[in-house]
């Protein structure tokens, strides 16, 4: 009999995918009318870019994913002491590597009473992933939602106790006031009893940094480029993803690795769905992903102005990365 027999159930939620070409073609009117040319960059992530960010997670220049993985890993009965049945809601869930680590310190007798509910705008990403999940992990119930978790938190749901997660430093992803709403939005979620695990990548030397934004191989070259093949499948449009070249810097006054596509000649993009035509100088950029990096400070203040608390504070040994786990403050 094959393993997947014995799974509780596998329910579906979609509040994403009719309603993306709507959204992107707002977002991109709005970002390429902008003086600073910018996309957002939760459009890296259709099949092909979620592909791409696994490969980049296994690179040795992406520290990022094995340093958290092994602080999970290590960490994990901690953080999952207070936790023995509902739902571990996993917001950007990817490919849920990261969430096998604390399931795997929940006993069988718990992971029968648990829901896991990965939120992902990558629909190919969720299902590929949870079918794995489900192999390894056949007593537990899952609820996939394919979601926007800046926009959708409202739809999750929330009714029993939970574990909310925010892996892989995504929050970094969002500038200081898009932060502090989201995690005031997430902290509106909770109850008390519930709790919050936010990844959080820390400040660390520049030439980490870069090479991490930068790699080798040229797979965050791709990466960056594939949002300009989401735009010409989805808005109709003529990019040549050639023409551009990609950059990445640590901004060390913002604290922030910037990711930008840098036009290598002058040129004009007709995007037909939206009857805009974008003009490039040679030389200019489209801002495509900040990636802040925090310090215990930083990571302090957006916390607290988000109405959350620090109930345990978790870094490896370098104080590379921090798991900051969190509860409601009143
Ligand atoms: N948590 C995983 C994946 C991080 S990559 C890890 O730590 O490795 C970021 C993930 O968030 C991608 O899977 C992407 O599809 C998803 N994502 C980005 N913006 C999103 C949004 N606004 N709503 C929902 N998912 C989003
Ligand atoms: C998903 N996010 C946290 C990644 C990051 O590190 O900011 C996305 C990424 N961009 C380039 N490499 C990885």
């Amino acid at each position: 009999m094959p393993r997947t027999a014995l799974t509780q159930s596998v329910e579906f939620m979609d509040c994403w995918t009719d309603g993306i070409s709507n959204q992107l073609a707002r977002d991109v009117f709005v970002g390429l009318t902008s003086k600073q040319k910018t996309i957002p960059s939760k459009y890296f992530y259709d099949s092909r870019g979620s592909k791409l960010f696994e490969e980049i997670c296994r690179l040795p220049e992406y520290y990022v994913t094995r340093v958290e993985m092994a602080l999970l890993k290590d960490r994990a009965h901690r953080i999952m002491r207070y936790f023995h049945q509902g739902d571990l809601v996993e917001l950007g869930s990817g490919a849920n590597w990261k969430i096998r680590m604390l399931i795997d310190a929940l006993d069988e007798k718990a992971r029968v009473r648990t829901r896991y509910v990965p939120v992902d705008v990558s629909e190919t990403a969720i299902l590929e992933s949870v079918n794995e999940l489900v192999d390894l992990y056949p007593e537990l119930s899952v609820m996939i939602v394919v979601a926007d978790f800046t926009r959708d938190l409202r739809r999750l749901p929330n009714d029993g106790p939970k574990l909310m997660l925010f892996l892989g430093s995504t929050i970094g992803n969002m500038n200081t006031e898009e932060s502090v709403s989201f995690l005031t939005s997430v902290a509106q979620c909770l109850v008390p009893g519930d709790r919050f695990l936010l990844g959080l990548d820390m400040v660390k030397p520049p030439k980490i940094l870069e090479a991490a934004y930068d790699d080798a191989k040229g797979i965050t070259a791709d990466f960056n480029r594939n949002m300009l093949h989401v735009v010409n499948r989805e808005l109709d449009a003529n990019f040549s993803p050639d023409h551009f070249d990609h950059l990445a810097f640590f901004n060390e006054e913002e604290e922030q690795v910037e990711m930008h596509l840098k036009a290598n000649r002058r040129m004009r993009v007709d995007i037909s769905d939206i009857d805009l035509t974008a003009t490039f100088e040679k030389g200019e950029t489209i801002l495509t992903e900040i990636s802040r990096k925090f310090t215990r400070e930083s990571a302090q203040s957006m916390i607290e102005q988000s109405g959350l608390e620090v109930a345990q504070w978790h870094q490896d040994p370098k104080g590379w990365f921090a798991l900051a786990d969190l509860c409601r403050a009143d």
